[in-house]
C-alpha cells in the first residue's frame, strides 16, 4: 500500500467485489454521465489484470471506504512505456480532494521503476470528453499537458464520442501540487 494523505492506493482484490459494486451503485448519477456504470464489473477487471492493464483503487485512510477508482490500461513496454488512465471518483468523497490526491499516488508509482515497485512507464496519457470540465481540472492538476483534440475517440454513451488529450512523462514529473 502506498500513503498520502488522506488516502491509499493498492491493486483490487476479490474481496473489494461487495464494497466496489455497492461504491458504483450509489454513484451512478455521478459516473454516468461520462463513464460505464457497471456495479458487478470487478470480477471481469481483475481477471484482465495483466502486462497491459493494472487497476488501483484508492481508500479513504480514516474510515476505509472506496475513494475511487483509476485503470492504468493500453500499457505498452518497449520504446513506448506508456499507459492511459481512466478513473472515476465515488459517493461520498468525490468533490473532497480525496481523488486528487489518491490520482498523484497512481502517477507517482506509473512512474518509479519496476525495482521501486513501480511499473516504470515515461509517459500517460488521459483522454476526456471536451464538456467534461471536472476531469479537465483533475488533468490540468495532476499537471498533465493538453496535447490534441481526438475525433471520435471512444465509444460512451452510445455513440464515438470526441475526447481532448492530455499528456504527462516522467520528466515533467512530479508538478507542484494544487
Ligand atoms: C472526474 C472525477 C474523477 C473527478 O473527481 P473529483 O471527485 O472531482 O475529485 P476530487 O475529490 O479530488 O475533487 C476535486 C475538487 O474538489 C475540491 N476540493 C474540495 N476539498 C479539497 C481538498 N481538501 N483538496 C483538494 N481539492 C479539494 C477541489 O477544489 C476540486 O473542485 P473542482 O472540481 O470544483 O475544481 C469525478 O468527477 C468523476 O468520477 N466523474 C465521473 C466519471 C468521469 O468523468 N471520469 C473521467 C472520464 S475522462
Amino acid at each position: 500500500m502506498m500513503a498520502g494523505m488522506r488516502v491509499t492506493i493498492r491493486a483490487p482484490r476479490p474481496d473489494d467485489v461487495v464494497p466496489y459494486a455497492e461504491a458504483v451503485r450509489r454513484s451512478a448519477e455521478h459516473i454516468g454521465r461520462w463513464n460505464p456504470v457497471e456495479p458487478d464489473g470487478l470480477p471481469d477487471l481483475l481477471s484482465r489484470q495483466g502486462v497491459g492493464l493494472r487497476t488501483f483503487l484508492i481508500f479513504d485512510r480514516e474510515s476505509g471506504g472506496l475513494v475511487g477508482k483509476c485503470n492504468v490500461a493500453n500499457i505498452v513496454m518497449a520504446r513506448f512505456r506508456n499507459g492511459v488512465l481512466g478513473y472515476d471518483s465515488y459517493v461520498p468523497f468525490d468533490g473532497t480532494g480525496r481523488m486528487s490526491e489518491g490520482m498523484r499516488l497512481v502517477v507517482e508509482r506509473c512512474f518509479l521503476s519496476a525495482e521501486q515497485g513501480g511499473l516504470g512507464l515515461h509517459r500517460l496519457e488521459i483522454n476526456v470528453q471536451p464538456d467534461n470540465e471536472r476531469s479537465v481540472a483533475m488533468a490540468r492538476r495532476l499537471g498533465f499537458r493538453h496535447e490534441g483534440f481526438t475525433p471520435r475517440m471512444l465509444f460512451l454513451q452510445d455513440a464515438w464520442r470526441d475526447h481532448e488529450r492530455f499528456a504527462l512523462t516522467a520528466e515533467e514529473w512530479p508538478t507542484p501540487v494544487r
